[in-house]
């Protein structure tokens, strides 16, 4: 896959923004945002969808986790092919189809009449979650210039969290309502619908434009971006890019050599204990978990969950605000810590069963669990697979650790209510617990701290060539 990732050398020439009050900038800005809000959206509004399909479906554990697992694999396949796919049609014309695919497949499960029908428009919404998962930020990353990407990069979980709350107040406010669950789907059709549109404004990626020789529409493309005529001098700088670019591409067996062991342990590991400590259990199955521990009532318990969307944005904000002055690696042990102590209070609870004191306790330490996931393991594993990759593979190794994200959150997401009923709340939530308990063992072993230092510098630390 021939990402976007050389563009970082290109820290000379002009601006690489229009200024804020041009509508190009808001375009942009708009666009940045809905990667993740729909990720968020569409990812979190399960939360209130299960509740209902008991009655609707006659779903018991088994087809409910089903539901929320089959989206994600198709994430996970999304994810898996999207790099390839815009390599060769074009990231614009790979996000529009995505675009359709948002709104269609919110459409077709919002009607939905029967079983098949519910689960093929979710397959579409999370093959289109996978795909702009990877190339959203990746465009991005393309129309503006370098030091936007960490931005980006942190933003964009920002804006999964803000998906995820809106998701949950949809969830609440249509919950009384007949068919409430149905406008909770079809509500994702109104994102799906403006990406459209805004792709429909915004031309292709100039970066991918020069890299097919299609320089004319490369610099028509930089003139509607920038709003001047001249852009000789970018344009030099991209073209030069993209040469050396091709010369920097490395082989796919780059991946097994020696130095890029620890980078792909790092990426995958975290991948991988981002997912099974469980944060998606409470994301999507937060008001089941509230009832269960003894919330009197459904709307109490969505409420609830709202709550927790609102934790989770507000220590995402603080956490984008600590993550240069503390260091990754600092912040994201103190959130294991916190993470582990709450699971293992979840867990106790649910086994000593304090009636009355029981769902207060467990409403508040999810609160907590969610809070410490929010400055810690939740932004700094995608904010790392951005750094720590050397260039010439960049791309593809990101794309490995973000399916080794999708297919664990499926594995976790999709058992965890057979997991309840085979060995009960407590253990199921200890079992998390333990695993944190490795995932901090894992931290001190072999994460490396980036914060301050170049990608370039961490670059060089690899080593490649000598491998
Ligand atoms: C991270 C995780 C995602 C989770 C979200 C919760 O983005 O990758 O799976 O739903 O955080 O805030």
């Amino acid at each position: 896959m021939n990402t976007g990732e050389n563009s970082a050398t290109a820290t000379s020439g002009p601006p690489d923004l229009p200024q804020k009050s041009d509508w190009r900038f808001i375009l942009i800005a708009i666009v940045s945002g809905l990667g993740g809000l729909l990720f968020g959206y569409d990812t979190g509004v399960v939360a209130g969808v299960v509740l209902f399909l008991h009655n609707v479906f006659h779903f018991g554990a088994s087809m409910k986790g089903l539901f929320v697992a089959i989206a994600l694999a198709a994430a996970a396949f999304g994810a898996a092919f999207a790099g390839a796919l815009s390599d060769a049609f074009g990231r614009r014309s790979v996000l529009m189809v995505t675009a359709i695919l948002f709104a269609a497949g919110a459409m077709l499960a919002a009607i939905a009449w029967s079983v098949p029908i519910l689960f093929l428009g979710r397959v579409m919404v999370g093959a289109a979650i996978g795909v702009s998962s990877m190339i959203t930020p990746l465009y991005l990353s393309e129309i503006t210039a370098a030091h936007w990407r960490g931005a980006i990069v942190t933003i964009n979980q920002f804006y999964i969290t803000v998906g995820i709350f809106v998701s949950y107040i949809a969830d609440y406010l249509l919950s009384g309502t007949t068919n409430g669950w149905r406008w909770m789907l079809g509500l994702g059709i109104i994102p799906g619908v403006i990406l459209l549109i805004s792709m429909t404004i915004l031309p292709e990626s100039p970066r991918w434009l020069a890299g097919r020789d299609l320089i004319t529409r490369a610099e028509a493309g930089l003139r509607f971006l920038r709003n001047k005529l001249d852009v000789s001098v970018e344009l030099s700088v991209l073209r030069r890019d993209v040469v050396e670019g091709t010369r920097l591409a490395a082989p796919w067996s780059l991946l097994f050599k020696h130095k890029m062991r620890r980078p792909l342990i790092v990426g995958i590991g975290l991948a991988i204990f981002q997912q099974v400590t469980g944060i998606n259990v409470v994301i999507y199955f937060a008001p089941s978990i509230f009832r269960a521990a003894g919330l009197s009532s459904t709307s109490a318990s969505i409420l609830a969950t709202v709550g927790i969307g609102a934790v989770n944005v507000i220590m995402t904000a603080v956490a984008m605000r600590l993550l240069d002055s503390s260091g990754r690696r600092r912040l994201l042990l103190w959130g294991l810590w916190g993470m582990l102590v709450s699971l293992v209070i979840i867990g106790v609870g649910f086994m000593v069963q304090l009636h009355g004191a029981l769902a207060y306790i467990i409403v508040i330490m999810v609160a907590v669990f969610v809070a410490f996931f929010a400055i810690g393991l939740g932004p700094i594993f995608w904010l790392l697979i951005s750094e720590i990759f050397p260039l010439a593979i960049r791309g593809r190794a990101m794309s490995i650790a973000t399916v080794a994200n999708w297919v664990s959150n499926m594995v976790i997401s999709g058992i965890f209510l057979n997991l309840l009923l085979a060995i009960g709340r407590g253990p199921t939530f200890l079992l998390y617990a333990g695993m944190t308990a490795l995932a901090i063992l894992f931290t001190l072993w072999i994460v490396p701290e980036t914060k301050g230092r170049t990608l370039e510098e961490i670059e060089n630390n690899l080593d490649l060539a000598d491998n």
